[in-house]
């Protein structure tokens, strides 16, 4: 049986109330606040609700919830108060105080009872979420800490930091051939197919993460077979055809193999994101010989980079309030950003027309 503890300087209303409860609860009394608080200071964790008067000699009930606040014992014990008919005021204030509710004098059987059942089951609940939500927290710390060790072995691994310079190695080839595009274009026709190319290695923590996800072992052959973005570059272009036209000198190249194409310009994401993917078989040139390493590129143009930049902090914020509303917010960007993207392009074609 719950515990509870009726704090009332009435010896009447601490009789009423035990007659009414005694059947469902183990009934505890004082018959002040200063009783009260001596019982909670020793017993606080086996009290499930308090039945508090308000007006009492010694100490009285704003006192005890005074100190229920700062030992934090009111957002674990539910405090009902034991009202004559105080104004509206005092209730607004008990509530704002963190107060459960209300027991009107005179007492009415069942209506007494209702209110503490709801009151012990509703704190109950909540006590059992808040430490359900503490384990899974210290689990998740555990599991971190995990990933971290791990991550810390591979960074320190030899043959791990062997294969990340052939990854580096294989960025570098592919912003080569870029810029060589790049050049070409700028001088034959004095414009240029991209504006900004980023490139990134996937780091251990990730690559660790990543791999525990989606169930493969971890192991240098893994990461190979398994991972495609751990050498990833982003080309950002001005227009959406120039997107199409560098992807495709790009994969002409006769020492690329195109692995695989995802175009989310033709058929976007639900949430809005557009952007060109390419997986590639990239060679590089060791003392030893040659070798192909996976390389991920992303094409998108500037605005969709600026949006994608955006969009991607929303996935690390799942505390953000009125994630629904963002969500719908950013896929009426992403669309409005199409169509500038191709407004841009036909008003630079007809600049590009009337030149000629
Ligand atoms: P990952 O396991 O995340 O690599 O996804 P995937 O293997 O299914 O490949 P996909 O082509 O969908 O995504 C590859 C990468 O593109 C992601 O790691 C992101 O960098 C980027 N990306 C894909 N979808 C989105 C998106 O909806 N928003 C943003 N901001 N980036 C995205
Ligand atoms: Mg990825």
């Amino acid at each position: 049986m719950n515990k509870i503890l009726v704090v009332d300087d009435a010896e009447l209303n601490r009789e009423l109330l035990y007659d009414i409860l005694k059947d469902d609860y183990i009934i505890e009394t004082a018959q002040d606040g200063f009783q009260a608080l001596t019982m909670l200071r020793k017993h606080a964790s086996e009290i499930s609700a308090l039945l508090l008067d308000l007006r009492m000699p010694k100490l009285d009930g704003f006192a005890v919830i005074e100190e229920m606040r700062q030992n934090d014992w009111i957002r674990r014990i539910p405090v009902l108060i034991i009202s004559g008919e105080h104004a509206i005021k005092i209730e607004n204030q008990c509530f704002h105080l963190g107060v459960s509710d209300f027991i009107h004098k005179p007492f009415e059987s069942s209506i007494v009872k209702n209110r503490v059942k709801n009151a012990i089951e509703l704190f109950s609940c909540k006590n059992q979420l808040e430490q359900t939500v503490a384990e899974q927290a210290v689990t998740l710390k555990k599991q971190h800490q995990i990933i971290q060790m791990q991550a810390e072995q591979l960074r320190n691994a030899k043959p791990f930091r062997h294969l990340m310079m052939e990854y580096s190695s294989a960025i570098l080839e592919v912003e080569t051939k870029l810029k060589v595009l790049n050049a070409e274009f700028s001088q034959v026709y004095n414009r240029n197919p991209f504006e900004a190319i980023k490139s990134r290695l996937k780091s251990p923590e990730s690559i660790y993460e990543k791999l525990e996800r989606k169930g493969y072992p971890v192991t240098l052959d893994s990461i190979r077979e398994n991972l495609a973005d751990v050498a990833g570059l982003r080309v950002i272009c001005s227009f959406p055809d120039d997107i199409y036209r560098l992807a495709e000198l790009f994969i002409k190249q006769d020492d690329i193999v195109l692995v695989r194409r995802k175009d989310y310009i033709k058929t976007p994401k639900p949430n809005g994101y557009r952007s060109l993917h390419l997986i590639l078989d990239v060679p590089i040139f060791l003392s030893n010989g040659k070798k192909y390493m996976k390389v991920e590129v992303q094409f998108r143009t500037i605005a969709m980079d600026f949006w994608a930049s955006l969009e991607h902090k929303l996935k690390y914020k799942k505390d953000v309030g009125s994630t629904d509303e963002i969500v719908n917010q950013l896929k009426r960007c992403a669309d409005s950003i199409e169509e500038l993207d191709y407004q841009m392009q036909k008003i630079r074609d007809q600049i590009d027309h009337s030149r000629e």
